[in-house]
């Protein structure tokens, strides 16, 4: 396990502004308990994307067990109960936050690297042209599996129990087995996951058995997973990177004819890197630095957004609706064509810069300009840019020349103590390249399509990029993952909260916490407005369905180019302290995860769904 610290990322945005707020509150109403009783939730809390595993983590908490405890043992059983990204054979980043609020925050990286031999040419087809197959159905797709070494290090450095305890629900859930959800039944119907699934045995054979998918209810045992994780339990990330399993991995990678090797597995490791932090309207943010984008990108929008007066178009939007004869709807945030306006213009600016900027600060060939792009003047040139129109040729950073840049799911977890574990991990798209090691139970990874492969060819999420993000090997490919802690005044924790959804995770993000913290919304109706994404690259901003027609009409009006699509966007799995150290959670209704509490009946995202006004 390594260390690196290249990225640190002191407070610095708004840090003015915030003083004086958080002193202002302070002197307002001290009360010496308050701290306490507000930096101790009244019960611990998960929130992730399958009942099932939302259940083994409060499980783990209800024995005593802390937040990263219950934050290993939910990523465990989301390998085994939601094969689409839950995972062994993937990777991804986890951020830290104490109790103790004088220990450092922290941040994981077990991403997946490339493997050593692995170049863009193996991405060519036949004429010479690439073909995105190979970076997303092949074995030569897979990255070197990275959550094995960090969910290991994760417990090793911060749980508190023993590990073998923390995984063996898992175990169980994969050896007895457990009945298939709706959505697992809908996605194994699907046409395009059947082709996916059924390129080879293993998959194949679990899934489709004797050719029919399974379908919901029907019980999903999964024995050669549970003796992986078993394995992997009682001998450590030796059990996963060296001897059975290892070899059946790269058994299962030669069969494809895929590059990835012993040495490979052999070498990885994961990383402790210091989080970015930025701050906004007195909240202290705390996310993951490159190799993911995410955290950029979120701090990069807020801090563009923290200069306009996003509270004055609240109060234009309301008297808008009164001119228009509505009321707005309490639930509603408020929004103006305005606001919505800049919302796009600054994310459209922040993702310019990770087309250009952002890939993996430990190559050798890649130096982030995390410092320029997060710096007050930068910042303010491109508040500055922002007209009263859309401009969708913005330009990126210009760096002096000397300086030379799916499917995914979500856990939050907070204990008793105040502990906090914001986990997001991957196979990219969903079910990776769709290989199941056959006799280990486990889906490999598609993630080396998050590499710019090749100049200006978009990947699976349609993202560009350049030299930052090119395929090295041993690199990390450009994430955009976005695993958040956000604390109130450098003290106690207010939020954990992140997605899945490729680029749209660090979109859905930012919606959600502007909705609360700026529009005042309720953490449900946050998570389930309707949301929009804009990536710079395609130009066009698209919008789920819910929208206000009149508002999209007020955009286009502002020249942009509004998609409406049938979709949705990520799936925010979130939890929100309020005053008094009461933890609300938010499971996002767009998928079938569940909100679960210490002494509380789970709480499916089913019911977090947006009612008909
Ligand atoms: N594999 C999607 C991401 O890391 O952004």
């Amino acid at each position: 396990m390594t260390t690196r610290v290249r990225c640190s990322r002191r407070p610095r945005i708004g840090v003015a502004l915030a003083t004086l707020v958080v002193l202002t509150a302070a002197c307002a109403s001290f009360d010496p308990d308050a701290r306490a009783r507000f930096a101790t939730p009244r019960r611990g809390m998960v929130v992730c994307e399958h009942p099932l595993a939302t259940e083994v983590g409060v499980a783990i908490l209800e024995q005593g067990g802390n937040a990263a405890d219950a934050a290993v043992a939910t990523a465990l059983a989301l390998a085994v109960v939601l094969p689409r990204a839950g995972n062994l054979g993937g990777g991804g980043f986890a951020v830290w936050v104490a109790h103790d609020a004088s220990e450092a925050p922290r941040v994981l990286d077990f991403r997946e690297t490339a493997p050593s031999a692995l170049t863009s040419e193996h991405f060519l087809d036949a004429n010479g042209q690439p073909d995105p197959e190979r970076s997303l159905a092949h074995a030569l797709a897979c990255g070197v599996p990275g959550s094995p070494a960090g969910l290991f290090e994760l417990h090793s450095e911060l749980g508190s129990m023993r590990f073998e305890d923390v995984a063996q629900p898992a175990v169980d859930l994969a050896r007895n087995g457990f009945p298939i959800d709706a959505e697992l039944a809908r996605s194994l119907a699907h046409d395009g996951v059947r082709a996916h699934l059924t390129r080879e045995g293993a998959a194949d054979q679990l899934f489709y058995p004797g050719g029919v998918a399974l379908a919901e209810g029907d019980l999903l045992v999964q024995e050669a997973l549970a003796r992986t994780i078993e394995r992997f339990a009682r001998r450590g990330p030796s059990g996963f990177y060296q001897g059975e399993v290892a070899n059946a991995l790269l058994a299962a990678v030669r069969a494809g004819d895929g590059v990835l090797s012993a040495g490979d597995l052999r070498d990885y490791e994961p990383v402790w890197r210091e989080p970015l932090r930025g701050w906004f309207r007195g909240l202290e943010i705390i996310t993951v630095p490159p190799p993911s984008s995410g955290g950029l990108v979120l701090l990069q929008v807020l801090s563009m957004l923290d200069g306009f007066p996003l509270d004055q178009e609240i109060v234009a939007a309301a008297e808008d609706a009164r001119r228009m004869g509505r009321d707005l709807d309490p639930r509603e945030a408020g929004l103006s064509g305005r606001a919505v306006h800049w919302w796009i213009e600054a994310m459209r600016r922040a993702f310019a810069d990770r087309a250009v900027h952002m890939g993996d600060p430990d190559s050798p060939n890649v130096d982030v300009p995390v410092d320029e792009l997060l710096s007050p003047e930068w910042v303010s040139e491109r508040r500055v840019s922002i007209s009263e129109f859309a401009v969708p040729d913005v330009a990126p950073l210009d760096l002096p020349a000397f300086r030379e840049d799916g499917e995914t799911t979500h856990l939050s977890v907070l204990d008793t103590h105040g502990n906090a574990v914001s986990l997001t991990t991957t196979l990219n798209t969903s079910f990776g390249n769709g290989l199941l090691v056959p006799g280990a139970g486990f889906f490999l990874n598609n993630e080396i399509d998050d590499f710019a492969l090749f100049p200006g060819v978009p990947n699976a999420y349609g993202l560009v990029g350049g030299d930052a993000n090119a395929l090295e090997p041993r690199k990390r490919p450009l994430s955009s993952m976005t695993p958040t802690i956000v604390r109130e005044g450098d003290q106690v924790v207010r939020w954990v909260l992140g997605s899945p959804g490729g680029p749209r995770i660090i979109t859905a993000v930012i919606q959600v916490f502007l909705r609360c913290e700026v529009y005042g919304q309720s953490l449900a109706d946050a998570v389930a407005a309707p949301r929009l994404h804009q990536q710079w690259n395609p130009p066009a901003t698209r919008f789920e369905a819910g929208w206000d027609p009149l508002l999209l009409d007020r955009l286009r009006g502002r020249r942009h180019e509004v998609v409406e699509t049938e979709g949705t966007f990520a799936s925010v799995q979130a939890i929100r302290v309020d005053v008094g150290g009461e933890p609300v959670g938010v499971s996002d209704p767009r998928a079938s995860g569940a909100v679960g509490a210490e002494g509380r009946d789970l709480v499916p995202a089913a019911a977090f769904a947006r009612k008909p006004r």
